[in-house]
Formats: C-alpha cells, structure tokens, sequence
C-alpha cells in the first residue's frame, strides 16, 4: 500500500443493482410489464411480443421477497451506500395512469426502512433501462415528447415520496446508450435500423428535458437532495498518433461528452450542434425547455466504467467488443471473457478529465468484471475464489485513489452487480459480478441461495479500512 494513496472521510463505498436485474416478480402487487420483460436475450435478439419463460429476468434472483437477508449481507461488509434502481412499471404500470400503485410504493419502502436500519445511505437511479412496456409500445418511447410529462409524474411521485429519505438520485442510466440501444435505454419501439437520426435525438432531447425538469421538482421539494445525471463512460484513444486518428478519437469522445455538458452547462454545444447541422436534423426545441436546461442543471455526475476502447480513421482494424458500444479494440489491453478489455488507468484519465471539464463532484456508480465463477467448497461452506475479481477492482480502486490525489473530488463508488445479478447485454446469470455467489444458472436451475465469495472479506476490508489496504 502507498501512504499517499488515501480516500477522503466520509467516502461512499457501496455497490450497485438495478431493479430488473434483481427483484424478479415481475407481474406481483400489480407491477406492469417492463421493456426488459420482453428482452430474454438482452440486446443479443430483439424483443418477443409477451414475456416468454426463458427470460431470466422474470424471476431474476428474487430480490423483491429476499431484498431484508440480501441487505443484510451488504451491511456485513460494511456498506455505506447501496444504489438501486425504482421499476417505473411497479409505480405506474403503464406509465401513462394519473395514479401510482400504492404496491409498488410500498415495496421501496420497506427496501428504504431495511437500509436504515443498517445505516445503508440509498442512491437510486429513477430509470434505469426499464421503460414500461406500454411506452414503447404505444408512444414509441422517448421519441414521443408526452413522455417527458410521464416522467415528471413518476419522478414527483418519487421525491414526494421518498424525497426526505433518499438524498442522491439519478435520473437516467447511462443515458448516452440510447445513441446505440434505443429499445433498451430509449423504449424505442421502432428498431434501430429503421429508426431516424432525426427521431433519434428528438427522443435524446426529451430525456434531457425531462431529466432537468426532474432536477427543478426535486430541489423544490427538498433542496437539500443531490440530482445526478449518468454517463457510460468509455475512454476513447487514438489508435495511432496520426491527427486523423487522435480527431475520430476526440469525436467519439464528444459522442458521449454532449450527455454531460448539456446536464452540466445546460445548453448544446457546439460541436454537437454542428453534428445535426451536418445531419440534416433540425431538433423541436421550446423556449421552455431552454430555460429547463439551463436552470436545472446537476449537483453531480455519475458514471459507469468498465473498459476503453481505441478509434480510427486510417486503418481498417479490429472492432472491440464492449459495455453497449464498440469502438475499435486497443493492441495494448487485455480484455474480459466478454471481450471487455480492461484499462485501470483509464479510470483515472476519465475521471480527471471529467473533473477538468465540469468540475462537479464524480460518483463511480458502476464499475466490476463479468466473469464465469466456479463454486467450490470452503472452510465455512460453497465459495467461489474470485481472485481475478479482486485484482480488477484493486487495481481500479487504485487509480480511483490516483485521482482523487490528482485533486478530483470523487463522493464514493459502488461495484457494479455487488451481488450476483442478470446481465444486462446478454441476460446470462452466468456473467456474474458479485461479492456474494447466487446459485441460479442460465437455464434458470438452482436455488436461489446465497454465498460469501473470496472478494467477500476483501471488499469488507477495504471499506473498513477506507481503502488503505490496497
Ligand atoms: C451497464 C448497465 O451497462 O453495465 C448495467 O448500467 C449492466 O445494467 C452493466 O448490467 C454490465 O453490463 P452487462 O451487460 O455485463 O450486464
């Protein structure tokens, strides 16, 4: 360990989840049907009409009955923060009704009352790839700017709430995805290969309006909450040191930055604007939603980061594989069993070039390797001996400590999938991230159990010591 390596008092560590990778139910105490609940492969097929039995999400690992023993094992390793995501179909089914589900309200509750009772801060992520099915069905999503509307009642009913328990909130996850997952991030119905430019970033610009209108509602009923927007954040390099390259490079950085600056600075840059002039895109844009833009803007920025990636404009190179966008694979930098290549270092570029840019505090919301774990048995029962998992998060929590020496204020991290979960791309159980071993597999055998694995007592350690044991 480096003496100089420390993590500010007060750090939130944690880990993070989202509702339909975890809670399962999906059709109790009148929950609607979700995007996800038509999705059995993830973004592998494209969605079936109804929910069939081989989406694993339908039960996912039933978090929704076993949420009190779940936090439980959290609290054991000392968390500080717990992020979670509220199923917008379990508040408003359809998500066009005037009134919520009292059900699904009181689900979050309790959720609420057992992270208390731990001393468990939460952080919940309003809409996190989970669309109720009916809007994108019958509006196509977020091309439709009655959506925007829809989402103001939904995140009122929220902060009304809860608004007194929960003080950081974000609102959309990894928002830049709708760039290439528009059914997933967007409820877009239209497939993406018919879908328009034009359609496209008209349905960008309503969740950007919809998230700053949801900024103004929470800090009108509490200003004391902390709204957040989230970025999938992906590293882009040059693949080679022509200007060509290190230009596509800067682009596709930009791609991903717009999301930020238009939450961060309220208003559209530039280079963005000449994007849509270049396209031919000429956006619907109110004064109204001007003025939403930039007086509401974030407290924070949060992010996701599991890999970078290379671009280039000379040469016909390999494409890389990764978190929802491709880019072009990096010679340098081994990757996942996923083909997610992994990049330490790039944690810290990103995060000092992200305090460089907004200068808003960061949040690591995301961040973990999907791997393929083997139960074995230990001293104290089944356990898994995930070593490669301990040394990814070390040494990205290593450069997340880098940073914060570099002078970036960084609030806390949370690992992605802290207990095992269902994928989001390929909806496998058997890509798991966890500290904590779910015996389910990708056929939807097993019984559910939980076990502590080796990263366990590790992750426990680094809390308790705040990070001085890396
Ligand atoms: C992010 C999402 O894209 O990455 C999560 O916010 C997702 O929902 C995570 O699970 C890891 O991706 P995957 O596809 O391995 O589950």
């Amino acid at each position: 360990p480096d003496p100089d390596l420390r993590f500010p008092g007060g750090f939130l560590w944690g880990g993070a989840t989202a509702a339909n990778q975890i809670e399962g139910a999906y059709n109790e105490d009148g929950k609607g049907l979700s995007v996800q609940d038509v999705m059995p492969r993830g973004i592998l097929t494209p969605p079936t009409q109804v929910p069939t039995p081989d989406n694993l999400k339908l039960e996912a690992i039933d978090f929704y009955h076993r949420y009190a023993e779940d936090i439980a094992l959290l609290a054991e390793m000392g968390f500080k923060v717990f992020r979670f995501s509220i199923a917008w179909s379990r508040i408003f089914p359809l998500g066009d009704e005037t009134e919520p589900n009292e059900e699904g309200l009181a689900f979050y509750d309790r959720v609420l009352d057992e992270l208390e009772k731990h001393g468990i801060e939460p952080l919940v992520t309003i809409s996190h790839y989970e669309t109720p099915l009916h809007l994108a069905r019958t509006y196509d999503g977020w091309t439709d700017r009655r959506l925007i509307g829809f989402f103001e009642r939904y995140a009122r009913t929220l902060f009304e709430r809860y608004g007194e328990r929960v003080r950081y909130w974000l609102t959309f996850n990894e928002i830049n995805s709708v760039l290439h997952e528009p059914f997933l991030s967007g409820g877009i119905a239209t497939p993406k290969d018919r879908l328009s430019e034009q359609d496209l970033y008209q349905a960008i610009h309503h969740e950007l309006v919809a998230s700053a209108a949801a900024t103004r509602i929470a800090h009108e009923i509490n200003p004391d909450i902390r709204i957040g927007c989230m970025i999938l954040a992906v590293p882009t390099y040059p693949l080679t040191p022509d200007p060509r390259d290190v230009w596509a490079a800067k682009q596709a950085e930009r791609a991903n930055y717009a999301f930020g600056d238009l939450h961060v600075r309220g208003e559209y840059p530039g280079y963005l604007l000449r994007t849509l002039r270049d396209k031919g895109i000429e956006l619907e844009i109110t004064e109204a939603d001007r003025v939403l833009l930039r007086e509401h803007t974030v407290d924070f920025v949060s992010l996701s980061y599991y890999m970078s990636v290379c671009e280039t404009a000379t040469q016909e190179a390999p494409a890389g594989r990764g978190n929802l966008m491709g880019g072009v694979a990096n010679p340098t930098l081994e990757a996942s069993d996923w083909g997610w290549q992994i990049d330490p270092a790039g944690l810290r570029t990103t995060l000092n070039d992200y305090w460089d840019r907004w200068g808003k505090p960061l949040f690591i919301v995301e961040n973990g390797l999907g791997a393929r774990d083997v139960l074995v048995d230990g001293p104290d029962g089944p356990t898994v001996e995930d070593d490669y998992r301990i040394a990814y998060m070390n040494d990205h929590l290593v450069q997340v400590a880098q940073a914060v020496a570099d002078g970036v204020e960084v609030l806390g991290y949370t690992s992605w999938g802290c207990i095992d979960l269902v994928s989001a791309s390929t909806a496998q159980m058997s890509k798991r991230y966890g500290f904590i071993y779910v015996d389910r597999d990708d056929d939807g055998n097993g019984t559910l159990a939980r076990y502590r694995k080796k990263s366990f007592g590790w992750y426990r350690d680094v809390i308790a010591s705040n990070g001085a044991c890396l």
